[in-house]
């Protein structure tokens, strides 16, 4: 069980609310837009959970991490675009302190242990307000077989049953520490800078990013503070990685 008693305890948290079961943590949020910043919607599985570019998120019942929550940050949404970093930085940190291997960013803000995937998150923007959904595969032991790289957990990665709400505690709290400074200066953090081009997936690869219909190859060189993809050819600022080969 998540300990909602130990959630509400944290200062900057409005209000928490809580799900044995809903369609999509961010659909629901979505719905509440109008509530305060940093109101939690925590499900303990979703019917209806969402990932990026139209995909479903499986989220089966009491051994994940689904959550969403609201942000209003007092800055012009022409600022917004590092906040899927300051996710990204916020959910690697808490990752690398469980599971002691290679952990990356698979730019936007997918994190992966090696070539597999724990984290996902959905960003949607509601009349300036924005919505933050993510996904982390805690303790759950297999996946139904996909094409592709076979996604991960803290449970694979360790061999061991990890407490849902102390990851949850980890990432709120590093996140909050982010977003006060991103909330001052417009910026990702320099030091959220530097973890996120250490560990960058596809760094100094060649891949192609896939965005409106339209494609981009170039070789990764790291990300802008303003959240943008750096590639030899040129800068992106939306779309999904697709790696093509390796130098
Ligand atoms: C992705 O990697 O494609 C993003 C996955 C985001 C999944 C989370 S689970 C909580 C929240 N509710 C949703 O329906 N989606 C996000």
């Amino acid at each position: 069980m998540i300990d909602l008693n130990q959630l509400t305890k944290i200062p900057f948290i409005s209000s928490i609310k809580y799900f044995e079961s809903t369609t999509s943590t961010n659909s629901i949020a979505l719905q509440n837009i109008t509530s305060d910043e940093f109101t939690i919607f925590i499900a303990e599985t979703q019917s209806a959970g969402r990932g990026r570019n139209n995909r479903k998120w499986v989220s089966p019942p009491s051994s994940n991490l689904y959550f969403s929550f609201i942000l209003k940050p007092t800055l012009n949404p022409s600022l917004f675009s590092p906040i899927p970093l300051l996710v990204a930085v916020s959910v690697l940190e808490v990752v690398k302190r469980y599971i002691p291997k290679n952990i990356y960013v698979k730019w936007p803000n997918d994190i992966w242990v090696e070539d597999r995937k724990i984290s996902g998150t959905l960003i949607e923007i509601s009349n300036n307000s924005i919505v933050v959904g993510i996904g982390i595969n805690v303790n759950i032991k297999d996946f139904p077989q996909i094409e592709g790289n076979q996604p991960t957990s803290f449970f694979i990665e360790t061999n061991k049953i990890h407490n849902r709400t102390e990851i949850l505690k980890d990432f709120f709290h590093n996140f909050h520490k982010c977003y006060s400074i991103y909330l001052k200066s417009g910026i990702l953090p320099p030091e959220s800078m530097a973890v996120l081009n250490n560990n960058l997936k596809f760094k100094n690869q060649e891949v192609e990013v896939i965005f409106n219909g339209s494609s981009k190859r170039g070789r990764v060189e790291g990300i802008g503070a303003d959240g943008a993809l750096l590639l030899d050819t040129g800068k992106i600022l939306a779309g999904d990685v697709v790696s093509v080969r390796s130098f």
